[in-house]
């Protein structure tokens, strides 16, 4: 299969109807990440983004909307306060997972009663959204455990033969995922931290909660993807804690053979102290917005750069941060949890 990239126009989002309605998969830009959707009420179709993906089958896929789509075909509840929420930040970086009516294929929850929605804010997205008219689910369009893509190149390196069709909708300006948010209780609970942090959430229904998953034997985790390898680069990945770094990232420079084997990833303001141990720097940025956007490129340029890429801990840890933290440990972790 060749895999075209195509700018978005009525004639490719025609073509993406086309292969979308005959059961297939597109790569889609939203203003987090890529997504690698398809239709979220046909069986097929969910189990190949699965299959494609090299995704573990049991962890829930996102359904996707546009911003005019009737919610109460899908979900069972809408909670007072959620409205609040999609009021306050929808379209946009905010997935709410909701008691699900069970209208989508039951491939989508896998086995979850709850359902994953999010209204997209890119352009591109909406647009295709509403060529198709149908929920779209659309899990970052990486292979399973690989660094989230945010440019149509990246989903190419990673389904390149694979996939019909990307849609190119430039490079995403959020670069992390969506905050995951559960709304079935009385209060929201984050499962996943990203964009939309729990003070902006507080800011507008005045509560959030914070969901730590609890590993004990016999207890289904809340949010399946919380257990996984993540977003982890094909270099190894090393965490270096701020406060001893120059030392740390010396010793490692001394061990190796060839310095050009090692490159650091690390705030702006760090760079100049950094380079003068004699290494190459990845720069993450100078504030946190930054920092959210080029995290992912930046991870997938060090794959060819470099054998391992020393992590420096970022002095920056609030807000968007969170989110930013969170992708960057799971990127140097090299296990699975074991559950
Ligand atoms: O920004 C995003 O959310 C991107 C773009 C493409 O929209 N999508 C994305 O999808 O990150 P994915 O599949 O890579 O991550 C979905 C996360 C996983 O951690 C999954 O476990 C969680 O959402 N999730 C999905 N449905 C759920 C549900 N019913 N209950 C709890 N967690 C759910
Ligand atoms: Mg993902």
């Amino acid at each position: 299969m060749q895999t075209q990239i195509k700018n978005i126009t009525p004639e490719s989002l025609s073509e993406a109807k086309e292969i979308i309605e005959g059961g297939g998969v597109v790569a889609i830009p939203t203003e987090t990440v890529y997504g690698l959707g398809g239709n979220a009420f046909d069986d097929n179709a969910v189990k190949k983004i699965f299959e494609v993906k090299g995704r573990p089958n049991d962890n829930p896929l996102i359904a996707h909307v546009h911003s005019g789509y009737d919610l109460s075909a899908l979900v069972d509840y809408d909670p007072p306060y959620a409205k609040k929420l999609r009021e306050a930040f929808c379209p946009g970086p905010l997935t709410l997972v909701y008691p699900s009516k069970g209208k989508v294929s039951k491939y989508v929850s896998c086995g979850l009663n709850t359902l994953a929605v999010r209204i997209p804010s890119h352009e591109g997205a909406q647009a295709f959204l509403k060529t198709v008219d149908i929920p779209i689910v659309a899990p970052s369009a990486n292979l399973s455990r690989h660094v989230s893509p945010t440019s149509a190149k990246h989903v190419f390196d990673d389904f390149n033969g694979k996939i019909p069709l990307i849609l190119d909708g430039g490079e995403c300006a959020g670069g992390i995922e969506s905050t995951v948010c559960d709304v079935t209780g009385d209060i929201p609970v984050i499962l996943r931290p990203g964009l939309i942090t729990k003070e902006m959430i507080e800011a507008v229904v005045g509560v959030c909660g914070e969901y730590t998953p609890n590993f004990q034997k016999g207890e289904r985790v809340k949010s399946p993807g919380v257990l996984y390898k993540h977003y982890a680069p094909r270099c190894k990945t090393v965490w270096i804690e701020a406060k001893n770094a120059k030392n740390e990232i010396s010793a490692y420079v001394a061990e190796s053979l060839e310095n050009k084997g090692i490159a650091v990833l690390c705030e702006e303001k760090r760079i100049c102290e950094i380079e003068k141990i004699g290494v190459k720097c990845l720069n993450l940025g100078k504030n946190k917005a930054e920092m959210a956007m080029r995290l992912y490129k930046l991870l997938r340029e060090a794959e060819t750069l470099c054998d391992v890429l020393l992590v420096v801990e970022p002095e920056e840890k609030d807000g968007i941060m969170v989110g930013v933290l969170n992708r960057l440990k799971k990127a140097c972790s090299s296990e699975d949890i074991q559950h």
